[in-house]
């Protein structure tokens, strides 16, 4: 699928977030091409999770524009809107962290996250009328097979934080699968696997793209992951974009070489 003939899922103009004294991004202009595998890179610090956050609600940057689309001739202005509206209009996102409720099982932490979609609302939730039943059934066997897809069927019933890292890591994803994004934002989704989950990781990025028909954004640290997946990257140092370019040109750019291996 090529991003270029249908317009940008996501463009981003003059993105400033400012905290105290401190400039965290700085007139940032990037976009991301509807379809594809994007990453977003730079050393820490640079910016990258709070642009996630200005992305998704969670802080309205001081200054500029995020123009989501999820699909052609729909654009929607981001920067007003609550983070529970901008999941429900459809872009998805894990954490750094992983945030899972780690009490709860692993259907249960997936059917919360369904629960952006659902249309019966609180009322419904109480009277339990026979369309909210409908639903809900309907929404368990949706996240059965959410879970199957992704390795994580045989483990729907344990408690989320029983599991292996790598499938802790794993259900973040389905998760954010689970509110049925077009734009699925990935902040370090490598950390802490070790090489094998790392090469798994390559293949479901993959997969979810072309399985799920969406976009994807990631911020990674893992230049052999980087390099590999992405149709193309974004360079943030010190909140400032310095590279937009495919993987193969990034990894020659004196600029990029420089941030990653400091001044002297
Ligand atoms: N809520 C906040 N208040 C003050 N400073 C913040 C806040 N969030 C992030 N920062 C600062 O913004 C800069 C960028 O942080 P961050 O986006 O987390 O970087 P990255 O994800 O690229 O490692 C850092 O200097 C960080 O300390
Ligand atoms: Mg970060």
């Amino acid at each position: 699928m090529s991003g270029a003939a249908n317009g940008p899922v996501l463009s981003t103009a003059g993105i400033t977030m400012i905290f105290g004294g401190l400039t965290a991004l700085s007139d940032v202009n990037f976009e991301v091409d509807r379809g594809s595998i994007t990453a977003l890179i730079g050393p820490n610090g640079a910016g990258k999770t709070t642009l996630f956050n200005c992305l998704t609600g969670i802080y309205r940057p001081s200054r500029g524009t995020m123009t989501f689309s999820p699909e052609e001739g729909r654009e929607i202005q981001l920067r007003k809107l609550a983070p529970d509206r901008i999941t429900y209009l459809g872009i998805a996102r894990t954490f750094q962290n992983i945030r899972l409720f780690n009490n709860l099982t692993v259907l249960e932490n997936v059917l919360i996250a369904c629960h952006s979609r659902m249309k019966a609302g609180i009322l419904g939730a109480l009277l339990r009328d026979r369309r909210t039943v409908q639903e809900e059934r309907s929404m368990a066997e949706f996240s059965y097979r959410l879970l199957d897809r992704y390795g994580l069927g045989p483990s729907a019933n344990h408690v989320a934080k029983n599991l292996p890292y790598g499938a802790q890591r794993r259900l973040e994803i389905v998760r954010a699968l689970a509110t049925r994004p077009s734009l699925l934002l990935l902040d370090e989704p490598a950390a802490g696997l070790n090489i094998a989950e790392t090469r798994e990781l390559d293949d479901l990025i993959r997969y979810i793209r072309d399985q799920e028909k969406l976009s994807i954004l990631l911020i990674e640290h893992d230049m052999s992951l980087v390099m590999s997946v992405s149709d193309r990257v974004h360079v943030l140092d010190y909140g400032v974009l310095i590279a937009s370019a495919p993987p193969e040109e990034i990894r020659r750019d004196p600029k990029v070489i420089k941030a990653y291996l400091g001044e002297d």
